[in-house]
Order: C-alpha cells, then structure tokens, then sequence
C-alpha cells in the first residue's frame, strides 16, 4: 500500500490513474496474481471505474488472474520461434513440469502457458520464467533448467547456446574493423576551405 501511495504521488494531479500498471503489478509481486479483489481496492485507490482496471488487467497477458504457480513458465509460440523448434520446447516443458499447457502442475510449483511473441525471436527459442527469459533453447536446456528450479536454484537466464547476446552465431558480421577517422569521406572542397582553419 506504501509503496502504491508513493507511486501515485509521481503523476500530476488528476492522473493518477497512469499508475494502474504498477499498481497491479505490485499486487501481482506480493500474492502471487491479481485477485478481483485486489482489482476492487486499486479502483479505489487510484479513484477509477472498477471497469476501468478489469480492462487493464483482460488485456496484457503479463496480468495473471488466477494462480500460475511458484514459477510461471510463458513458452512462447509465434512463427519464429515455431520455425527454431518452440514444439520441442513446449512438450519438453510439459514433461520436464509435469503439466500440460494452459494447466497447474501438482505440486503447483509451475504453470505452463503458451503466449506470442515475447520480443526475443533473434535468440528463438524462447521461454520466459518470471521475469527472466531464456533463449537459444534445447531440450536439453529445458530439461536442466526445471530441473535447477525444483531444486530451489536460478539457473543463469540469457542466451543458453554461448551467444553473449544476439550477435551471429558464427561470429562477427559488421563492426569487424575500428571507426574512420574524422574527416572520412569529407567532400575535397570542405577539405581544401577548413585546410586554412587548421581544420581536418
Ligand atoms: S517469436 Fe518467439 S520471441 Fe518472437
């Protein structure tokens, strides 16, 4: 609620309802997801139709709205990631959590959901845990990964295949050489009248 209060204080006054996104994810941070009720107190407290913030919260996929376990596991499903195996990846989640997709696992440490595009397709395939992301998956990957988490470790997330970030696999493309220096390709006629100046 602290931390609520001190958001809304940012906006100008009359636009405090702007703060509905941190203030649900808030919510979603401390319990876990975003139970109507919390919908109900946001309202209040940013002074918003109710309707205003069940929209927000129907419309981004990030929202949960019911209980999607310790770990959220979003694989995601969109052509590129299609095409760079994301089937795999969905049925090695799904044997490696126990739960289908769209489901609960027992034990209820992990959800599995199937979203689009996370924003990552250069490093495809990609699964997003939480907050994190991994990306540049195998099977294997996949398999190690859970297996970390159900045993209360975070594994590293980023690029799983070596790759620092989304530079080709192969090595450098571009950039291989340093910068020019000032004054490349300057047109002769700059060059001659800055010549005086003692300009390059
Ligand atoms: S298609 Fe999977 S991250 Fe874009």
């Amino acid at each position: 609620m602290k931390r609520i209060q001190a958001i809304v204080q940012n906006y100008p006054e009359g636009s405090q309802t702007s703060a509905i996104s941190m203030a649900l994810d808030i919510v979603q941070r401390q319990i876990g997801w975003i139970p109507i009720s919390a919908m109900h107190k946001v309202a209040e407290l940013l002074s918003m139709p109710r309707m205003r913030v069940y929209e927000w919260a129907t419309f981004y996929t990030m929202c949960k709205r019911e209980y999607r376990g310790k770990y959220n596991v979003k694989i995601c499903k969109s052509l590129p990631c299609m095409l760079r195996g994301s089937d795999f990846i969905i049925r090695a989640v799904e044997d490696a959590t126990g739960c289908c997709a769209g489901g609960l696992s027992d034990d209820k440490m992990f959800g599995v959901d199937l979203v689009e595009c996370q924003g990552a397709c250069v490093n495809a395939p990609v699964i997003a845990i939480d907050d994190d992301y991994y990306e540049d998956l195998t099977v294997c990957d996949v398999y190690n990964i859970i297996e970390k988490l159900r045993c209360g470790d975070i594994p590293p997330s980023g690029p799983q295949g070596g790759r620092y970030a989304a530079e080709p696999c192969c090595g450098l493309t571009s950039l291989q050489t340093g910068p020019p220096p000032p004054g490349y390709c300057i047109q002769e006629a700059l060059r001659q009248d800055k010549k005086g100046d003692g300009c390059n």
